[in-house]
């Protein structure tokens, strides 16, 4: 017997990134430009690195608090203050190591084998394949789309849950559609969740990279304290910090004691240096997170007006996140596609197959890149449309 085959089943069954297959085809590519990954181009603000670098230097170096220290607790709670409003507790914070932790400690609290949990797709394609590896099945509901862009049918949701369905992992704003759940939206989600006893999963973590006024709605704005809901995020996006792996839950106060114990049996919490940088983070970064979403708004625009100028792109102008979701005319096998962009045009992109049911015609591009370069990439990708 091979060794390989005295694994866990769900583990063996774990799929390869849909991407990465794109990734390691081009990677290597003089010139090519890569807009295949979920992050900008820009390093880690140094008002960050140097807040982290002096708690190493002066030896914070020893076994921390697994739920994360009080004071980057106390600084979610503040960043929470300034941005929906409301007073929030350091009890519901819980720090984790990067919102896939989040996500993964979510799923350890709700859902294991025997159990369902609905998404909806097209999506990242992270959450099912992390139900999965815990033996639950996750259930895509997909999105609609019409020419007036991506929306969320309720009531699709609705029929799919069954007896065995544990909680909805909602996204919004979306990678990779864009979609952006309306305050009214977000209500009914909330309503059916009440109804059928229900956790909502969600996954905020580009509330602030909206393209509307202000933040994106939220679930914070609609939900009472009792509601059953966790919200995962991460310093990733925000704080251009994704090789940090650094996130957050936040939840009811109750469950914090639950929480310490999946993470005392996971990572057993994140170094305490990283944490101060994660502190300046929160306490002096929001000029740099206003910089980065206009940035991104400017870079949206023009990406969308270069290849809505090729009449063959179809898209809807994302509202939210820094993806491009779109279809080319004559093209349906997005991951052949791909690979054809990397060879003839020199840019990456992600193939729509990875991001599940509802996205195999589309690629995405992020778009959260210096403008010079994307003006290149989406003059390359206007010429390559010409060809196909
Ligand atoms: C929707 C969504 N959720 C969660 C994550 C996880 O972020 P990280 O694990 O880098 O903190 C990502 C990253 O791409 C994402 O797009």
């Amino acid at each position: 017997m091979d060794v390989i085959e005295t694994l866990r089943t769900e583990a063996l069954a774990a799929p390869e990134s849909g991407i990465v297959a794109v990734v390691k085809h081009g990677r290597l590519r003089e010139g090519l430009i890569p807009l295949w990954a979920g992050e900008g181009d820009l390093p880690t603000p140094s008002f960050i690195t140097d807040a982290a670098a002096r708690a190493l230097a002066n030896g914070e170096t020893f076994y921390t608090w697994q739920k994360g220290i009080p004071e980057l607790r106390q600084a979610l709670a503040r960043y929470y203050g300034r941005h929906f409003g409301k007073r929030f507790a350091e009890e519901e914070f819980i720090v984790t190591g990067s919102g896939m932790h989040a996500i993964q400690l979510a799923i350890d609290a709700l859902a294991g084998k025997g159990d369902e949990v609905i998404y909806l797709s097209p999506a990242w394609p992270n959450f099912a394949a992390a139900a999965g590896v815990a033996g639950a099945t996750p259930v895509p509901v997909v999105l609609d789309q019409s020419g007036n862009g991506w929306s969320c049918d309720v009531d699709k949701i609705a029929s799919a849950i069954t007896p065995r369905t544990k909680a909805l992992f909602i996204n919004t704003p979306s990678n990779p559609t864009g979609w952006t759940a309306d305050t009214e939206t977000l209500k009914a989600i909330l309503d059916l969740a009440r109804t059928r006893n229900l956790w909502i999963i969600a996954d905020e973590i580009y509330a602030l990279f909206h393209y509307g006024h202000g933040r994106a709605p939220s679930f914070i704005d609609v939900m009472a304290d009792e509601d059953r809901i966790l919200f995962v995020n991460s310093f990733s996006k925000n704080w251009a910090m994704t090789g940090w792996r650094v996130g957050w839950i936040k939840t009811h106060p109750s469950l914090q004691q639950v929480f310490e114990n999946l993470i005392q049996y996971s990572t057993s919490g994140v170094a305490q240096f990283m944490q101060r940088g994660a502190v300046a983070a929160l306490d002096e970064g929001d000029g740099f997170i206003a910089e980065q979403v206009e940035r991104a708004r400017a870079a949206r625009d023009l990406v969308c007006d270069i290849l809505g100028a090729t009449g063959k792109a179809r898209f809807t102008v994302p509202q939210g996140a820094f993806y491009l979701f779109f279809t080319v005319d004559g093209i349906t096998d997005s991951r052949t596609a791909a690979f054809d962009i990397v060879d003839r045009a020199n840019v990456g992109l992600a193939p729509g197959t990875a991001f599940g049911p509802g996205g195999e015609a589309f690629l995405r591009l992020c778009f959260h890149r210096r403008l010079d370069q994307l003006e290149e990439a989406a003059n390359r990708l206007a010429k390559w449309m010409k060809t196909v």
